[in-house]
């Protein structure tokens, strides 16, 4: 049990997060929102906000800061804020002042007077049906597609020749990050150019994508950001404040700070999109799939820069069917951007698929966990490669042993005034890695540094590179320091879609035998105290025979401070021979309350096939957050968008989410198979796949006590009256 390297900093306040920094001359930065959804701004009066106490300069459309939306974007399109006078949504980033203190920011910025041309918005997705596009699958692929079995010419025909048919359409709703640490800025130019900090899910991403919009050389760029107080997505882009006290602090020559207000943070950052989802299962009387159509529509805002792919991440990949059809549309509305948030796609995909399964189950009257073993995939469907390695079979079995699944009936039991109900879900996330390069340095104190650019976003990547570094190295970890979060280290990938382990943790591997190699080389060259001997490396120590030197022994020997070497790697010939996926098995026991109706879950269980667990306290608790994410959507999340745009619940007075007495205590175990047919580490990831099927699972529980079948998300008191 390791416990996380930066924890003692973070909890005691010495973690320094981007709007911690200061310098001196720092100005301050608020942001000015728009107040209506769709329009054109005619004219912002700024006369009063230029002359209130303490302004430096006032930005708008008008007059307005030198950004450019950058030519490549990173990761999908990038909104660089206040380039055109067009507000396509309620809560739009459209002026930025900037004063001496935060106070007279603020209050200048009440003062900005703005007059609008204003449309006819599109603000809820059901009336925006009807105008749907074909959505991009984000893979190249197109936007619809039907793997049929010979002689099947369409998915309806599947349908109507299977015996037991279950068609229904789920809806989920469009959620906000409101990650702990609102996005912020602090900037300052020097003249090696920009330093920035800011929280972000890879340093020399954002600093990248900072040099396009400022229109500088990515080396004028340096993003700084060791501690990022959450991101799940919501931080993939650079963000508002970043892009705007970059610019301000270049036009003023002065370092600019920019934090978002709580609930700026529900409007001028992106969340997660509401979507429809219309399933059909035909199945077999023995419960084998014979049809799956899946039809998914999510809202994107106005520039249709994002898609939640419930269709392409869920039904393609999750169950062996003979007959697949899935399709994709987007609806744009003039709300505020989505993004990827925790599990895109997956999260509220399987909430449709997995609820689908269970109501089939029902149809059959057949066990659903026997049902979805039933139809336990080898491959993906129209795919020859197989898994890697899955083993999802077991987390149901040892789920079912765990959670005293077999004490189920299928209609519940009732305890005094409460029914109480059992739920089940499948949880599938893909296993991915991108290119990193770490670079290892050996200090002659006998000590060595792990760095790469990367971000620790609250995962507690910074912990697995001194565990992968120490493992690597045959030494302790914590003799090995890891440094993350600052674009001038090595290019290290980013913290997101439940890939960092899986690369950062390779490249160190292949930087650590290059290290060592090195050393031995050093060891035993003319002159060294190993000189002409056969040498090998074990424990931190280079030996020959009954010589034996610790590494930094050596060091000091040779009169050299340190050994640095970089490595790096990136997916290759793995992708050719196998599919990858971690797997997961949720369990869920609700009660409601025969009169009231109030729904609480009292029992939680995650069973996980995510690989090799390197730091089993870390993942328990990435895991245990991301089920309560998934009882969050189920039960408390959703935000409610106003005809006229504006979000009723934009904050945290009205936006629920669980609290301590709303979580049970909740049980995760790992069934631990190393896969190293996906990268030598063997850890498959498991920053996304906690929350996935969790909200399908209270679902299903609640189904299982009341027999009220509820097909959207989140489930309130009202729905089981
Ligand atoms: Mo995540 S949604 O890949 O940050």
């Amino acid at each position: 049990m390791t416990s996380r390297v930066d924890g003692p900093l973070k909890v005691t306040g010495r973690a320094e997060y981007g709007a911690d920094f200061t310098f001196p001359g720092l100005v301050h930065g608020y942001v000015v929102l728009s107040t209506v959804a769709h329009g054109e701004i005619d004219l912002m009066d700024v006369t009063a906000a230029k002359e209130a106490p303490g302004v430096v300069g006032v930005y708008t459309p008008f007059d307005t800061l030198q950004l450019h939306t950058p030519a490549t974007p990173v990761m999908g399109e990038t909104w660089v804020p206040l380039q055109d006078k067009e507000v396509t949504y309620y809560g739009q980033p459209i002026a930025f002042v900037v004063a001496e203190t935060y106070e007279q920011a603020r209050d200048a910025a009440m003062l900005v007077e703005v007059f609008y041309q204003t449309r006819p918005a599109l603000t809820s997705l059901q009336d925006g049906l009807a105008s749907a596009e074909d959505a991009p699958d984000g893979r190249g692929g197109p936007s619809s597609l039907a793997i049929l079995a010979e002689g099947v010419e369409s998915i309806e025909d599947a349908l109507a020749e299977s015996p037991v048919v279950v068609e229904a359409t789920y809806t989920t709703a469009t959620q906000n990050h409101a990650a702990m640490e609102p996005h912020s800025a602090v900037a300052v130019w020097g003249p090696d150019g920009l330093t920035i900090h800011s929280g972000n899910q890879a340093s020399d991403l954002q600093a990248a994508e900072l040099a396009m919009a400022l229109g500088v050389e990515p080396t004028e760029v340096h993003a700084v950001n060791p501690f990022v107080g959450g991101a799940f997505g919501g931080k993939g882009h650079t963000s508002t404040p970043a892009f705007l006290a970059a610019a301000a602090a270049r036009a003023l020559g002065r370092p600019v700070k920019a934090v978002l207000s709580r609930e700026q943070v529900f409007t001028a950052t992106a969340g997660r999109a509401a979507t429809v989802q219309k399933i059909a299962l035909g199945a077999e009387h023995d419960g084998a799939l014979n049809a799956l159509q899946h039809d998914s529509w999510c809202s994107t805002p106005m520039d249709r820069s994002f898609v939640e792919p419930t269709s392409h991440g869920t039904s393609r990949e999750w169950y062996a069917t003979r007959n697949l059809s899935i399709s994709q549309k987007m609806v744009p509305l003039n709300i505020p951007p989505t993004t990827f948030m925790r599990a895109p796609g997956e999260a509220p995909g399987s909430f449709a698929l997995e609820s689908a399964i269970d109501e089939l189950a029902v149809a059959l009257r057949m066990d659903p966990i026997e049902l979805r073993q039933r139809n336990n995939s080898n491959a993906p469907p129209g795919k020859d490669l197989q898994w890697s390695s899955k083993h999802l079979d077991e987390c149901f079995r040892v789920g079912a042993e765990r959670f005293g699944w077999a004490d189920r009936s299928p209609e519940g039991r009732t305890d005094g005034d409460w029914l109480v109900g059992m739920g089940t879900a499948t949880a599938m996330f893909p296993a991915l890695r991108f290119p990193a390069t770490v670079e290892i340095t050996l200090l002659s104190d006998d000590t060595a540094a792990v760095a790469t650019s990367g971000a620790d976003p609250g995962t507690g990547l910074l912990t697995v590179l001194s565990l992968v570094g120490g493992e690597s190295l045959d030494i302790s970890p914590d003799r090995v320091k890891a440094r993350l979060g600052d674009s001038r280290l090595p290019s290290g990938g980013m913290s997101g879609g439940s890939t960092a382990t899986a690369s950062a943790g390779t490249a160190i591997m292949i930087a650590a035998a290059k290290a060592i190699d090195e050393l031995l080389a050093l060891a035993s060259a003319p002159g060294a105290p190993f000189e002409g001997m056969e040498v090998a490396y074990a424990d931190g120590r280079v030996q020959a025979g009954e010589r034996m030197m610790t590494f930094g022994e050596l060091l000091r020997a040779l009169d050299r401070p340190a050994l640095s070497v970089t490595g790096s790697s990136a997916p290759g010939e793995e992708l050719t021979k196998h599919s990858f996926s971690s797997f997961g098995a949720q369990f869920c026991e609700v009660r409601v309350h025969k009169w009231t109706r109030e729904i609480r879950v009292s029992r939680m269980l995650g069973v996980f096939d995510a690989g090799r667990i390197i730091n089993p306290k870390a993942a328990r608790s990435q895991i245990m957050g991301g089920m309560i994410w998934g009882v969050s959507a189920a039960l408390h999340e959703g935000l409610e968008i106003e005809e006229n745009g504006r979000l009723a619940n934009g904050d945290f007075a009205s936006y629920l989410i669980p609290v301590n007495a709303d979580i049970p205590e909740v049980d995760v175990h790992f069934v631990e198979y190393p896969d190293t047919l996906h990268n030598s580490v063997g850890a498959k990831g498991l920053g996304e796949i906690g929350t996935v099927g969790m909200a399908a699972a209270v679902a299903n529980a609640v189904h299982n006590a009341t027999g009220i079948r509820v097909r959207h998300i989140p489930i309130v008191i009202e729905d089981l009256l």
